[in-house]
C-alpha cells in the first residue's frame, strides 16, 4: 500500500503521495501566482469549521473569476477522500484552484486558461512552532516592504502574492525575530505571513478591519473575545497604538492563538505570554474539539 503518512494530494480525482504530484510549467498558477487557495485545519481526525472555509473558498474563486470545475459538494468530497485515505488525524489540508495553462502558450489573454483544482496535505503546520508560541512569539515590524495595497491586490481573496511577506520575513529571521508583521502605507498594522494580529487594551480587542484576510481564526477570536464579555473592535490600528497595547497576538489555522512577547525593542508583559492571549490560545484548541464546530472524517 502506498504511503500516505508524509503527505497526500488529490489531482484529477487521483490521491498521490504528496511527493509525487506535479503540475505544468506553463501554468499561470507559477507564472504568475495566479491561485486561490484554502486552508482547513484537521484536528483529531475531523475538519474544523468546514462550511467556513468552504464560504471563504467558493468566495475568493469568484473574485479571482476562478472556475473549478467542480461543484462544492464535489470539492468536499475530494479533501475527505484525501484525508482518509492519507491517514493524518492532524492535518493542514490546503484547497486549490490554479488559473492553468493558456491554449496558445505566451497568450495574454486569461480567459484562454484551463482552470483546475487540486487539494494536499501534510501533518498539522504550525506557522509559529509550538514551543515558540507557547513561550510567546517575537516579531519585527519593518519600515519597508508596506502590506500590498487593498486595491492592487485583494486581501480578501486568499492568495499567493507574498513578495512583500517575503522579504519581510528575510529581515526578521536576519535579525532574530520569529516572524513578521507588515504595515499598511497609513501605518496601520495590518497582517502576517499567515495569520491576523490582535492588540488587547483593558477590555478591548482590536484587529485590522481592512487591508487583510477575513481569517477564520479570526472570526473564531471575535467569537471567543465575545463570549469572555470584551469588546471587539476590527478597524484601522495605528502602530502607536499597537505597541501600547496590554498584550498582542496573531491568529492562524496554523496554530490557533500565538501570543506575542516582543515587538522589535518593545517588550511585553515582561517577556512573558499575558493571561487573555494565553487564555484565547487555550480556548482555542478547546473548540477545535467542540462537535458544533467539527465535520469527523471515516478513516480508512
Ligand atoms: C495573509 C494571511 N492573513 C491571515 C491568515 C489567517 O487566516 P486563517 O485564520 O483563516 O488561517 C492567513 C492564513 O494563511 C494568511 O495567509
Amino acid at each position: 500500500m502506498t504511503d500516505l503518512s508524509k503527505g497526500a494530494a488529490w489531482m484529477a480525482g487521483d490521491i498521490l503521495p504528496i511527493g509525487e504530484a506535479k503540475m505544468s510549467v506553463m501554468d499561470w498558477g507559477l507564472t504568475h501566482s495566479d491561485v486561490t487557495y484554502d486552508v482547513v485545519p484537521v484536528w483529531k481526525g475531523g475538519f474544523f469549521r468546514l462550511d467556513d472555509y468552504m464560504d471563504r473558498f467558493l468566495e475568493s474563486l469568484s473574485a479571482m473569476r476562478l472556475d473549478p470545475g467542480l461543484s462544492r459538494a464535489q470539492m468536499v468530497e475530494a479533501l475527505t477522500d484525501m484525508m482518509a485515505a492519507s491517514g493524518l488525524q492532524d492535518a493542514y489540508c490546503a484547497m486549490v484552484c490554479a488559473r492553468g495553462v493558456p491554449l496558445i502558450p505566451g497568450s495574454r489573454d486569461p480567459r484562454e486558461c484551463g482552470n483546475h483544482f487540486y487539494a494536499w496535505c501534510v501533518p498539522y503546520v504550525h506557522v509559529i512552532p509550538f514551543e515558540v508560541a507557547e513561550a510567546g512569539a517575537s516579531a519585527l515590524i519593518p519600515d519597508s516592504p508596506r502590506r500590498i495595497p487593498q486595491d492592487s491586490v485583494n486581501p480578501r481573496a486568499k492568495n499567493y502574492h507574498w513578495g512583500d511577506f517575503t522579504d519581510g520575513l528575510f529581515q526578521a529571521k536576519e535579525q532574530g525575530f520569529n516572524t513578521v508583521i507588515l504595515l499598511d502605507h497609513a501605518g496601520n498594522v495590518t497582517e502576517g505571513p499567515g495569520f491576523n494580529v490582535f492588540a488587547i487594551k483593558g477590555d478591548r480587542v482590536v484587529t485590522s478591519g481592512h487591508g487583510v484576510l477575513g481569517g477564520i481564526t479570526r472570526r473564531t477570536v471575535l467569537e471567543m473575545v465575545a463570549e469572555r464579555g470584551m469588546t471587539p473592535e476590527e478597524r484601522p490600528l495605528p502602530l502607536e497604538e499597537f505597541l501600547e497595547a496590554d498584550e498582542v497576538f496573531l491568529s492562524s489555522s496554523g496554530g490557533g492563538v500565538t501570543p506575542v512577547v516582543r515587538v522589535g525593542y518593545r517588550v511585553f508583559g515582561n517577556g512573558a505570554p499575558g493571561p487573555v492571549a494565553s487564555a484565547l490560545r487555550k480556548t482555542y484548541f478547546d473548540w477545535l474539539v467542540a462537535p458544533k464546530f467539527r465535520t469527523e472524517i471515516a478513516y480508512a
